[in-house]
């Protein structure tokens, strides 16, 4: 069998936020912003830049900050033009020029696979990646496009995975699995277990938030049983493709930030602001002078 090339990715974008709350009342979080972007551009531009062409953002509440976000400015471009602000003008230029970008509804918040299966109909037929836009991966090359890499060597799904230490593995979704002999980098995946205690884990191979998923996943979402709270899990789904179909876990090169709580957000800021050119060496000479 052999499948198309991978064009799609999907942003489940319609979660509550609650870890970061008062801010995202009002806002959603993937608009919250690392530095001078928000969360979900990083994502949209690790896809794009995995070869993606087609954006799909799973929206609930409050979609209108990121529609806006990737749509034209005429009265910013405008301004901007008048006072002849070329640098300025380009970069906002760049955001509306990412992609083709497609919103769709999830009416509530019945959890991660419930949100995926909302881009059913616009994914149709073929594989495609899941990018959770508060995870952020700080890499020489964007983890997708490391994951659509083993992608055609496997043409299976593969699920990103980090080793985490100690008790933290309990946060997480946890792989059971054996290493693949030829590629160091992939994990032959036997089954897995949704926030275990520390130690029923039956890795430290720990799920993050890229995916990459054949199209069969939507048939077993939609035959996953509601756990707590009516949500639908992701996990849950591709446990059960797990019967049909073989699925890799893929140890990425990079750094993973969770930029969907407080602490991992405010890590994840001082980090890229570092490394940025043209405010890192300012901050860090800063940060020396800063009284800890
Ligand atoms: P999270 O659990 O990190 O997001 O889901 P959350 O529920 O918004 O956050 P907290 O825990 O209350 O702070 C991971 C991703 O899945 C999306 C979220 O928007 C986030 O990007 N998601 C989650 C949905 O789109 N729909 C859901 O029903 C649940």
């Amino acid at each position: 069998m052999s499948y198309q090339k991978i064009r799609k990715a999907v942003f489940p974008a319609a979660g509550l936020g609650t870890r970061f709350l008062p801010a995202t009342k009002a806002i959603p979080k993937e608009m919250l912003c690392l530095v001078d972007k928000p969360l979900i551009q990083y994502g949209v531009e690790e896809a794009v830049a995995a070869g993606c062409t087609e954006i799909i953002i799973v929206t609930g509440r409050d979609k209108a900050a990121m529609e806006d976000h990737f749509d034209y400015s005429p009265e910013l471009e405008a301004a901007l033009e008048a006072k002849g602000k070329q640098a300025l003008l380009d970069v906002v230029h760049s955001v509306s020029k990412l992609a083709r970008i497609v919103y769709t509804r999830q009416p509530h918040p019945l959890g991660l696979g419930h949100a995926v299966l909302m881009a059913k109909e616009i994914v149709g037929d073929e594989p495609f990646c899941v990018l959770l836009p508060d995870d952020i991966v700080d890499a020489k090359v964007p983890c997708m496009k490391q994951m659509v890499e083993a992608f055609y060597e496997t043409q299976s799904s593969i699920l990103a995975s980090e080793v985490v230490e100690g008790d933290a593995i309990s946060a997480y979704g946890v792989l059971d699995c054996t290493p693949v002999a030829n590629n160091p980098r992939l994990l032959d995946v036997k089954g897995m277990v949704e926030k275990p205690k520390f130690e029923e884990a039956p890795s430290q191979n720990a799920i993050i938030g890229r995916y990459i998923l054949t199209p069969r996943i939507f048939e077993m979402i939609e035959a996953v049983k509601p756990g707590a709270g009516g949500e639908l899990q992701l996990t849950d789904a591709i446990k059960m493709l797990l019967q049909h179909e073989k699925v890799y876990g893929f140890h990425y090169e990079g750094k993973r930030h969770d930029a969907g709580d407080k602490l991992g957000f405010l890590k994840a800021t001082v980090e890229l602001a570092l490394k940025r050119e043209d405010l890192g060496p300012g901050f860090r000479d800063w940060l020396k002078e800063f009284p800890i």
